[in-house]
C-alpha cells in the first residue's frame, strides 16, 4: 500500500518535472513558430508569415506575406487570383500542412498574396464505372485515398506518407516506388485539370483553363512547382480496388549495389532500405495479388504515428547532445540502433488485420497499405502544448532533419551505391547517422511525359538526417553526407526531389530535364508576368541565370553552396573545406585532424550485423 502510494507520488512527481522541463525547453528556444502554415498580424490583413511544417525551410529564411485568402469554391479561387493580379502582387499556393522543405509554397517579394487550398478539400466527382474521381486541389493524399477506396477505386501509387495534398504532391513531383506500368508518380495518373492563371484585365484578371489527356500543356502542368498558376481540380485515372501482399526481408549487403536495379522489375511496389553501417538491406517484397486472397493488412508506419510529446522533446535533445556536443562515435552508433530495431520489432507498422501482426506476408487492400498519416490528427494544435504529435512538428521543437531526395538513372544505380559503399568502408561510423533514419531508401520512378518529371527510368534515393536548430552548427559527419549527396548530383548525374534538400542541390538541375525549354513556353504563356513566380522558383529553374547558391562565410556548414574556400566552412570552429574521399571532385566541410581524432571507431562493437 505505502509503496503503490510512493510509486503514484514518484510518479506524479515525475510528471511535473516533465513538464516543467517542457514549459522551459518550448520558452527558451525563443520564438516559436506559429501553429499552421500561414500566421497574419492580430489586425488579420497584413504582415503574414509562411512556414512549413517543421518551422524551417531549407535555406532558414522567413517567408513574409501581405495577405492570405482561404478560397472555398473555383469562383471564389478565381477571384482571389484576379484580385492580386489586379493589385500587381504576386502569388502562391499554400496547403493544409506545408510539407516541403525549401521555400517553394513562398510568394515572390514580401508582400505577396497567399492562396491556402485549406478549405479546397473535398471530392468533386467520382466516376465508378469510368474510374475516374475529380478532387478540388488542397484534398488531403488520405481523404483522397478513403474516398476513392469508398467507391471500389484505388490511386494505385501514391508517396508513403499521406499527408500531404494532392496539389503539393504534383506541383514537386512526389512518388511511391514502382517500375511497372506508368510507374509511381502520382502524375501519371492525372488526366485533367482546371489551373486559374492570370489574363489581361479585359477577361477579369484571372481564367479558367481545362486541360484534357493528350493536352500537351498537361505534360507542363502535371509537374510545374505552383509556377503555372493555381491548380483548382484534378482528375485522377484510377483503378478497381486491389490487393497487395507485402513482406519484408532483410539480407546483408554484399550485393545491394548488383540488385538495387533489379529489385524494380521483380516486384510492383518493391523498395530497398539500404543501412550502410549495419550492412544490411531490407528488401519489400511487395505485389499485386488476387482480390480473393484473404487477409486484411494494414500499414500504419510507426515514424508516422503521433508520438507522445515528452518523449518526443526528449529525444530530439538527446541527439542534440550527441550530434552537437559531446557524443562519441560509440554513443551514437549505439543511438543508431533504436530506431531500426523499434521498426523492425513493429513489423515497420503492418499488422494483417489492423490489431495485431502475426506473420508476413501481409495481403490487404491497397487503400490501408499504400501510405499513412496517422499523426496529422495532432498537428492542428490550437495553441496549447498536445500530448501527441507528429515526429517532426517544428512548433514544439521536435525532430528538425535534412531530407535529402535524389533521382539517378536505373543504369547508374549500381556505380553510385558501390561508390557510397567505398566511402562506407572507409569509414563506417559516420554511417550510423543515417541507419538512424532507417537508411538511405531507395525506390523507382518510372521515365514520364511530364517536362519536369524523370527523364528516364530512375532510382529515388532518399535521405534523412539530424539538421541543428542553430545556423552553421557542426554535426558530426556531415562531411561525408555531403560527399554522399555531391557524388549523386554531380558525378552519377542525379536530379533532386523539388519538394527536398537544400540550396546546392538544385544548382544547375534543370539543366538535366530535356523538357525544361517546353515547360518555360508554357510557363511564358499561362503566367507571362511571372505572378506565380517567386525568387526561388526563378533560381530552380535558372530564369535569367538565376542560382539558388548562396555564397558566403559558412554557406556550406548549411548546404547553401559547395564550399571552395574555407571561409564557406567554419574554420574558426575547426572545419575546412577539403576534397572527398572516394568523389574526389567533392568539396566538403572536414574536421581539422586534431577534432577527427575525437570519439573513437566503434567497429569492434557492433558485430551483430548479416543475415536474420
Ligand atoms: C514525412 C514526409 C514524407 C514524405 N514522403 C514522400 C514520399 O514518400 N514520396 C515523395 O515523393 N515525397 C515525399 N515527401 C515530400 C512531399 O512529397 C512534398 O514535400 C510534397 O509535395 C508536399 O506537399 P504539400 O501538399 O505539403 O505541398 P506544399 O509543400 O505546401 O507545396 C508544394 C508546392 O506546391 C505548390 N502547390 C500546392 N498546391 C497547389 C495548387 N493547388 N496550385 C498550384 N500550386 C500548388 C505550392 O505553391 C508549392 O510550390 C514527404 C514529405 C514528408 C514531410
Ligand atoms: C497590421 O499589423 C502589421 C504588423 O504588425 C502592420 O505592419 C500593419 O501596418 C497593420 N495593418 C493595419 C491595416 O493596421
Ligand atoms: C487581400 O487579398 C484579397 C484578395 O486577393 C483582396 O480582396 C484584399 O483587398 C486584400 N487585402 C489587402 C489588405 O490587401
Ligand atoms: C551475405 O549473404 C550471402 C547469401 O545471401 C552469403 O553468401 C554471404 O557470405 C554473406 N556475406 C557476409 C559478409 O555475411
Amino acid at each position: 500500500m505505502v509503496r503503490r502510494l510512493l510509486v503514484i507520488l514518484l510518479q506524479a512527481l515525475t510528471g511535473l518535472l516533465v513538464i516543467l522541463a517542457l514549459w522551459i525547453v518550448s520558452h527558451l528556444a525563443g520564438d516559436r513558430p506559429p501553429p499552421g502554415p500561414v500566421v497574419c498580424a492580430a489586425n488579420g490583413t497584413s504582415g503574414c508569415t509562411l512556414t512549413n511544417i517543421y518551422g524551417s525551410f531549407s535555406d532558414r529564411a522567413i517567408c513574409r506575406a501581405a495577405n492570405v485568402t482561404y478560397p472555398r469554391t473555383e469562383v471564389e479561387l478565381v477571384a482571389a487570383v484576379a484580385a492580386a493580379v489586379a493589385a500587381g502582387r504576386k502569388v502562391k499556393v499554400a496547403t493544409r500542412y506545408s510539407n516541403s522543405f525549401p521555400r517553394l509554397a513562398c510568394p515572390g517579394g514580401e508582400d505577396g498574396t497567399v492562396i491556402s487550398t485549406r478549405w479546397l478539400d473535398r471530392a468533386v466527382r467520382v466516376d465508378a464505372a469510368r474510374r475516374l474521381m475529380t478532387v478540388e486541389s488542397g484534398m488531403v493524399m488520405r481523404d483522397l485515398i478513403r474516398e476513392a477506396a469508398a467507391a471500389g477505386l484505388a490511386l494505385p501509387h501514391s508517396p508513403y506518407w499521406s499527408g500531404l495534398t494532392i496539389g503539393g504532391v504534383l506541383a514537386t513531383g512526389a512518388h511511391g516506388s514502382s517500375l511497372w506500368g506508368k510507374g509511381s508518380a502520382v502524375h501519371e495518373y492525372v488526366v485533367g485539370m482546371r489551373i486559374v492563371t492570370p489574363a489581361p484585365a479585359s477577361e477579369g484578371f484571372a481564367a479558367v483553363r481545362e486541360l484534357a489527356a493528350g493536352d500537351p500543356d498537361l505534360d507542363a502542368a502535371k509537374v510545374s512547382l505552383g509556377v503555372l498558376g493555381a491548380i483548382s481540380q484534378v482528375t485522377l485515372a484510377l483503378q478497381p480496388l486491389f490487393k497487395r501482399s507485402v513482406a519484408f526481408v532483410t539480407r546483408n549487403d554484399s550485393d545491394v549495389a548488383d540488385t538495387v536495379a533489379a529489385w524494380g522489375r521483380l516486384h510492383e511496389f518493391g523498395d530497398v532500405a539500404w543501412l550502410p553501417r549495419r550492412r544490411v538491406a531490407v528488401y519489400r517484397v511487395d505485389d499485386r495479388v488476387d482480390v480473393a486472397t484473404p487477409g486484411d493488412g494494414r500499414s500504419d508506419y510507426p515514424a508516422f504515428r503521433p508520438t507522445p510529446t515528452i518523449p518526443l522533446v526528449a529525444s530530439r535533445l538527446a541527439e542534440e547532445w550527441l550530434e552537437e556536443r559531446s557524443g562519441s562515435d560509440a554513443a551514437r552508433c549505439a543511438a543508431s540502433r533504436v530506431m531500426p530495431a523499434t521498426l523492425e520489432h513493429l513489423n515497420y507498422g503492418l499488422t494483417n488485420d489492423g490489431e495485431a501482426f502475426t506473420g508476413y506476408p501481409v495481403v490487404g487492400y491497397q487503400h490501408r497499405i499504400q501510405a499513412s498519416s496517422s499523426c496529422t490528427g495532432a498537428m492542428e494544435d490550437d495553441g496549447l502544448i498536445p500530448t501527441s504529435t507528429c515526429l517532426w512538428n517544428g512548433r514544439l521543437r521536435g525532430h528538425l532533419f535534412y531530407n535529402s531526395g535524389f533521382s539517378i538513372a536505373l543504369s547508374r544505380a549500381r556505380a553510385f551505391v558501390a561508390d557510397v559503399a567505398r566511402l562506407r568502408d572507409l569509414n563506417p561510423a559516420a554511417f550510423c547517422q543515417i541507419d538512424s533514419k532507417m537508411g538511405l531508401l531507395m525506390r523507382y520512378v518510372a521515365a514520364s511525359s511530364a517536362y519536369l518529371g524523370k527523364a528516364e527510368d530512375s532510382v529515388d534515393f532518399d535521405v534523412t538526417y539530424y539538421r541543428s536548430y542553430a545556423r552553421g552548427a557542426p554535426r558530426a559527419h556531415a562531411d561525408v553526407f555531403d560527399e554522399v549527396e555531391q557524388m549523386a548530383l554531380r558525378k552519377h548525374g542525379g536530379v533532386p526531389h523539388w519538394g527536398k534538400n537544400r540550396n546546392y542541390a538544385f544548382d544547375g538541375a534543370i539543366a538535366r530535364y530535356p523538357n525544361a525549354g517546353e515547360f518555360m513556353r508554357v510557363k511564358d504563356r499561362f503566367d507571362p508576368d511571372g505572378v506565380f513566380s517567386s525568387e526561388w522558383s526563378d533560381q530552380v529553374l535558372g530564369v535569367g541565370g538565376a542560382s539558388p547558391v548562396i555564397v558566403g562565410d559558412g554557406c556550406a556548414m548549411e548546404g547553401l553552396c559547395v564550399c571552395s574556400d574555407d571561409s564557406h566552412c567554419a574554420p574558426e570552429k575547426g572545419y575546412f573545406c577539403r576534397p572527398g574521399k572516394v568523389f574526389t571532385a567533392a568539396r566538403v566541410c572536414s574536421p581539422s585532424p586534431r577534432d577527427a581524432a575525437n570519439g573513437g571507431d566503434d567497429d569492434d562493437e557492433i558485430s551483430d550485423v548479416g543475415d536474420e
